[in-house]
């Protein structure tokens, strides 16, 4: 593992988005994913600054997003589609060649589980991943005890995510499920990028880092990643 330790949440944010470009320029048809929630909106409203610009070419690649609450779509508040179209796609002054966002909101979501396979079967495999890290060790919603070998899946949530996650929508909506690029995805993604701030994340960043790679803590599984960079602030770096 990279340890990127930056002095602030713009520096995680720009570093994040440096290391998705030098991917990009390496494979301008590959496929990009960013996690959704809190962590990395700075590094989203970069990645759009920077094509605007003319810094980074995405018109030759495709996107992926990484999972959604079951019972939301992008037209939903909280939820990741909408924080997708928002604050990445809906700033595009240059497109994607092609896009997925999962609908956590379909009829038919083992259809909708179907087709996040398909779609990084057929655009994959990830080309740069950009992940966030949840309180439980989470990456997407790959829960505490997930099979490290899983793909697309639905799965029940952990107490701490529910707890956690009514920051996204009070008591407007009570999750129970999440639908989720899975391990085996996540791991077969040429560069993983993980990002992390604030003093919240630290004991959990440093579990997952230094600790032993257990299911316990997905995220722990990124020490196997040939090329995985975890970039955090000083405060959730307090304990690398
Ligand atoms: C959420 C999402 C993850 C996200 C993580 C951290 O539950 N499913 O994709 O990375 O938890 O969120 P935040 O960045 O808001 O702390």
């Amino acid at each position: 593992m990279n340890i990127i330790v930056c002095r602030d949440y713009e520096e995680m944010s720009r570093k994040a988005v440096e290391l998705v470009a030098e991917s990009l320029r390496e494979t301008p048809e590959g496929l990009v994913s960013f996690a959704g929630g809190d962590t990395p909106l700075g590094t989203v409203h970069t990645f759009a600054e920077q094509v605007n610009a003319g810094a980074i070419d995405i018109s030759r690649a495709h996107y992926v997003s990484l999972d959604e609450w079951v019972g939301l779509s992008d037209t939903d508040e909280g939820s990741c589609g909408l924080f997708n179209r928002v604050e990445l796609l809906g700033r595009l002054e240059k497109p994607f060649a092609g896009v997925h966002v999962i609908n956590g909101a379909a009829a038919d979501i083992e259809a909708e589980r179907q087709a996040l396979n398909d779609y990084i079967a057929k655009y994959g495999p990830l080309t740069a991943s950009v992940l966030g890290i949840g309180m439980n060790g989470h990456l997407g919603f790959n829960e505490d005890g997930i099979d490290f070998e899983s793909d697309a899946h639905i799965t029940p949530l952990s107490d701490v995510t529910k707890r956690v996650m009514c920051k996204y929508f009070g008591e407007k909506f009570h999750p129970e499920y999440g639908i989720s690029q899975g391990i085996r995805q996540i791991m077969a993604a040429k560069r993983v990028i993980l990002i992390a701030n604030g003093a919240h994340k630290a004991e959990i960043l440093s579990r997952a880092v230094r600790g032993e790679v257990t299911n316990s803590v997905p995220a722990s599984i990124l020490q196997r990643h040939p090329d995985c960079y975890v970039v955090a602030d000083t405060a959730a770096a307090a304990g690398l």
